[in-house]
């Protein structure tokens, strides 16, 4: 599986990208309002240039169709390695499909984003013009958070996309280490991974035992650093 960092700040993505492991980044406008970003398109420079070869996702903010296109074609404009995230429906509900076939048909690599239904993942696949590189992003994590379990979800997904070349399946909005080793069980092609969960993989192999004395030892620390009696 392929392992992405999923945020905006770039002190983070510099972080992040000393894992050997770390093959892309994914940001979104949620993200970017996070970690402070004030200009998209000097933030949007910047990464390209430091990370020329890293896949890097960046999302259109417009919902209206015309300045859609034109924001796509910007920073699908900013290097070869950029993937313009197109949510798969606007804020009036409709389908974005006719654009993002129209986008992959003039070349564009998008990512398809904001899917949380199975037939959301096969109009997106649909989409996608033959010989072109794209991703599917299925919010995984937001799914789970209405209280249902999105195996099914991710299996269908990868069904959907396994035979399609131009698409690769990406596991958003990951909550939890486990995550990581759910989608590489399941055969999806990528997880976007926030940077706090990407250092929590230094957990990875740890003995009950030894999380146990760590949490005591966190305990005690934390009795001593804020002084409580
Ligand atoms: C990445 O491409 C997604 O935008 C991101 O994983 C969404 O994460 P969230 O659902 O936790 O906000």
């Amino acid at each position: 599986i392929k392992i992405y960092s999923d945020g905006a700040d770039i002190r983070d993505m510099r972080e992040a990208a000393k894992n050997d492991f770390l093959s892309g980044f994914t940001t979104n406008p949620s993200l970017m309002k996070k970690a402070g970003v004030k200009d998209y398109l000097t933030f949007a420079k910047e990464v390209v240039k430091e990370f020329p070869d890293y896949s890097i996702s960046f999302e259109v903010f417009s919902n209206d169709h015309d300045t859609m296109l034109k924001e796509a074609e910007l920073l699908h404009s900013l290097g070869k390695n950029v993937y313009v995230k197109i949510p798969i429906i606007t804020t009036e509900g409709k389908s974005t499909a006719s654009i993002i076939k129209y986008l992959s048909e003039k070349g564009v690599s998008i990512n398809v984003t904001a899917i949380a239904t199975i037939d959301q993942v096969k109009e997106a696949v649909a989409s996608f013009a033959p010989g072109t590189k794209n991703i599917v992003s299925i919010f995984v994590g937001r799914v789970a958070d209405t209280g249902t379990d999105p195996t099914e979800f991710v299996k269908e997904s990868v069904a959907a996309t396994k035979d399609h070349p131009e698409a690769q399946l990406l596991w958003a909005s990951t909550r939890e280490v486990i995550n990581i080793f759910q989608a590489q069980e399941l055969g999806v092609d990528i997880i976007t991974v926030p940077p706090t969960i990407i250092k929590k993989l230094a957990n990875v192999g740890k003995s009950a035992e030894k999380v146990s004395l760590d949490t005591v030892l966190g305990f005690e620390k934390d009795i001593k650093a804020s002084g409580l009696k």
